[in-house]
């Protein structure tokens, strides 16, 4: 008679920091989530939003995944015949590129410097499927050992080596392709205004169908030493007093763990000015972080100002302008775009004199790079000097969130 065997669906992982053993979780291998948390060794080496309260490692680790609201995940999720963004993750051990945890599979010895992706190169078989960007061979074993697995965020993304160095990759060929190039108008901006720390995006075109799509590549600003927090990491376990907003304890948190207050609220300050020029709609708690050095575990710098595609109504038909455009929704510390530059203590970080003629550069670079009809580059380029003259306005001391008052 045949022996009953039970199917083995969960397994012991030991959660790993590069080499230091950090907790024994258990992990179902069909889902990829932890459903259980045996033990933890070093709680000072959990990630950060999880080190004083280790039951937010599950959700740690399923926010580190591709999310389900990625246009064509459930594709390539059947593709590669696994069920869960989780599960094709821990396909990889659960390695990244933006930060040094890991699983390690209890009945494997495994060593940080032979598997991390930092060190060490990998195929590009997975973030050609991720982003449609390869032609993909039925019969073609696909290699899912990949970054590209660990990586959030909505847009359609692939790291790649190009030169030894690793970059991102992010297509949408969707909306004229307006996110890619509105992440090298950021750029423009950001290199016009003397600021230093953001990240240089730059464009190339992807084919598709067919037809040519401008996607954007940056080069990664973590390191071997260096890992990514987010805005969401450092506040999501606080909780924020009555009195306070969430901005001022973003600035309180990020002080408590090593980084100079001023440098943080200057960069924040910047980073609304800016956004506010672009419309940045975006600049929710993961769009935003700090680089933590995983040796002196602390905080060591604001990370450099990322992704700035959502931005110029890229995918708004009719374009405001005049007051409209100053009851902008955004997803950040505050509702209404406006309402943001209450929180600014440096005006200075901005000097109008350095964007004459910079909605134009903006025109020259959508003309370039997209195909969209004239009438909109012209929306859109208006939007930006309305803009500029409503941030000249409110740095004279106009109190632009009261339109009573204002208009
Ligand atoms: N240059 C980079 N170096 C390291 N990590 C990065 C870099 N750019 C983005 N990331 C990480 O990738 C995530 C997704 O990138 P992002 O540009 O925000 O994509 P999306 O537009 O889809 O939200 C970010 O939240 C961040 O964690
Ligand atoms: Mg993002």
């Amino acid at each position: 008679m045949d022996s009953y065997i039970p199917l083995m669906t969960s397994d012991l992982y030991v959660l790993k920091h590069k080499d230091i053993d950090v907790a024994m979780v258990r992990i179902n291998k069909i889902t990829g989530q932890i459903e259980f948390i045996i033990d933890v060794y070093h709680s000072e080496e959990l990630p950060v939003g999880c080190k004083e309260n280790s039951a937010n490692l599950a959700e740690w680790w399923n926010n580190r995944a591709i999310p389900d609201s990625r246009r064509g995940i459930q594709k390539v999720l059947n593709y590669v015949n696994q069920k869960t963004s989780q599960a094709l993750m821990l396909s990889s051990y659960g390695l990244s590129l933006t930060d040094h945890y890991w699983m390690q599979p209890v009945e494997q010895e495994l060593y940080w410097s032979d598997i991390n992706f930092f060190q060490n190169d990998f195929s590009d078989d997975l973030g050609e499927l991720l982003t449609d960007t390869g032609t993909i061979d039925i019969d073609k074993n696909i290699t899912q050992f990949s970054p590209s697995s660990s990586v959030n965020g909505e847009m359609k993304k692939k790291w790649l080596i190009k030169d030894s160095k690793r970059y991102l990759m992010k297509v949408n060929i969707n909306n004229y392709g307006q996110q890619a190039v509105n992440e090298l108008i950021a750029r423009r901006l950001h290199k016009r205004l003397g600021w230093s720390n953001y990240v240089p995006y730059f464009l190339e075109k992807i084919t598709f169908e067919g037809k040519e799509y401008p996607c954007s590549l940056n080069e990664m600003f973590t390191s071997p030493e260096l890992e990514l927090v987010s805005g969401y990491q450092l506040i999501r376990d606080f909780k924020v007093p009555q009195d306070m907003s969430e901005y001022e304890c973003m600035i309180k948190l990020a002080a408590a763990q090593g980084l100079d207050k001023t440098v943080v609220r200057k960069q924040l300050e910047y980073t609304i000015m800016t956004d506010f020029i672009l419309t940045n709609t975006d600049r929710h708690y993961n769009n935003f972080g700090f680089l933590y050095d995983s040796t002196k575990k602390k905080l060591v710098h604001m990370a450099p100002i990322f992704d700035t595609g959502n931005a110029l109504f890229y995918q708004e038909d009719y374009i405001p302008t005049g007051k409209y455009l100053l009851d902008i929704r955004v997803a950040s510390f505050l509702k209404r775009e406006v309402d943001l530059l209450q929180y600014v203590r440096h005006p200075e970080l901005i000097s109008i004199d350095k964007l004459n003629d910079f909605s134009k550069e903006t025109g020259e670079l959508l003309r370039e790079y997209t195909k969209m009809p004239e009438s909109r580059i012209h929306a859109i380029t208006r939007s930006i000097d309305e803009k500029i003259d409503f941030l000249d306005a409110f740095l004279h001391g106009k109190m632009i969130w009261k339109p009573q008052k204002y208009w």
